[in-house]
């Protein structure tokens, strides 16, 4: 194998190929990269990392093995190439194990690692950010509210989306932190990882009101329990409207995705970017998504603009040109962004929220974030 020099064609090992590690591996063969597999069950072309042939001519690694894997298949990947790129699966790695993962990645300053981050390196973000941005000038943030709502209890029955750590905020919350990111400025949003919210619910919703932020809401469910109905409810068709949105409840099997990003100005206008409207009504509904600026009283408000395309493959590719480009020793594992939903996690189950201090930077390890940011402005 040869490494390449160019993003024409790369060779690519995806680490755990099951469901997200086969949309991984789809997705880098489509773009004409040479993609091979390691997994321990059968069809993957090795058993395991040790077994790749030449690792030191793999262009990158992606790890989408289960999350309690991922520290020991970032290790065994540093060990046979230390200066691997790799785009590791979110979560990085469970909340006990960050330390360690820093400290892995310090030892090794010649990797690039990113923790994929679809949500950051999504058109439609990008746009409703640069919507809410121009809107939010002179008429200040109210309220943000996120919500994102599927009925997952297939995945469940067939042991997806069981997180013992993270919980209910380990499979949407990184995605909705994302959102939020590209929303606040970098200091309220820092601000934000470190205020403990004024209530935490199992669904989970999560309330955050701060003399320094705007009134802030999260809320995800895995049983297809809709909360803000009325936010979202309008962008689609009138059917959906009525089985599914109107009575809060998404059915078993029923593949619709209600997620939305609403912010509420002071004078009452909204920005709202809703993912996939057109469910039930477009066959390619999941590659589009439309922003909204309203008045908040309006049934049937207008698109302000539609983005089209995949988000999870533009944001893949992007950040495989990001991996090929970074210098030496970027890592973006974002620590206090799980220790934050990890306290979530642990705030449902106990009743009271941990302390959320620590010195640990929000962003890059060793402080790349802005050149990486620029990187991927360029990209
Ligand atoms: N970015 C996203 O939106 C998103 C969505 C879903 C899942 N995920 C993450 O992706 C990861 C995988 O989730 P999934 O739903 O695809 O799981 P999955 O169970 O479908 O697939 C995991 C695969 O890894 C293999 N595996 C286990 N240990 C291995 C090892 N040591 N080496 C090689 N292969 C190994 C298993 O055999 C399996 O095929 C998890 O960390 C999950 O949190 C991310």
């Amino acid at each position: 194998m040869v490494r390449a020099t160019s993003l024409d064609e790369m060779t690519i090992v995806v680490v755990g190929a099951g469901k997200i590690g086969s949309h991984h591996a789809a997705a880098f063969r489509q773009a004409g990269h040479l993609v091979s597999t390691v997994d321990p069950s059968s069809g993957a072309d090795w058993d395991h990392v040790a077994r790749v042939p030449e690792p030191s001519s793999v262009d990158a690694w992606v790890v989408a093995t289960p999350t309690a894997t991922h520290l020991s298949v970032v290790c065994d990947i540093l060990r046979r190439q230390p200066d691997a790129r790799i785009l590791l699966e979110k979560p990085a790695c469970y909340p006990a194990e960050l330390t360690e993962l820093v400290r892995t990645v310090r030892q090794h300053p010649r990797a690039r690692i990113l923790v994929n981050d679809v949500y950051s390196y999504s058109a439609s973000v990008r746009r409703f950010a640069e919507t809410v941005r121009e809107h939010s000038e002179f008429d200040p943030i109210r309220k943000i509210t996120i919500e994102f709502t599927k009925n997952r209890d297939f995945d469940v029955a067939h042991g997806r989306f069981v997180d013992t750590q993270y919980g209910e905020a380990g499979y949407e919350g990184f995605h909705m932190l994302s959102i939020l990111r590209a929303v606040l400025s970098a200091d309220a949003y820092q601000s934000y990882l470190y205020t403990v919210p004024a209530s935490v619910t199992a669904e989970m919703r999560v309330r955050t009101s701060a003399a320094d932020l705007p009134e802030i809401e999260l809320y995800t469910s895995s049983t297809g329990a809709i909360a803000f109905a009325d936010l979202a409810g309008f962008a689609f068709s009138a059917d959906v409207f009525k089985n599914y949105i109107e009575p809060s409840a998404v059915p078993y099997g029923v593949d619709l995705r209600y997620r939305f990003a609403d912010v509420e100005l002071d004078s009452g206008k909204h920005v709202t970017l809703v993912f996939e409207p057109f469910f039930g009504s477009e066959d390619d509904y999941k590659n589009t998504h439309v922003v909204y600026v309203h008045d908040g009283r309006d049934a049937a408000p207008k698109p302000h603009l539609l983005v089209f395309g995949n988000h999870f493959k533009e944001a893949l590719l992007t950040q495989l040109d990001l991996l090929h480009r970074a210098e030496e020793g970027h890592a973006v594992i974002r620590p206090s962004e799980h220790r934050f939903l990890a306290a979530l996690g642990w705030a449902v189950g106990t009743g009271s929220f941990p302390p959320l201090t620590g010195a640990d930077q929000y962003v890059d390890l060793r402080g790349n974030d802005e050149k990486l940011a620029q990187l991927g402005s360029e990209a």
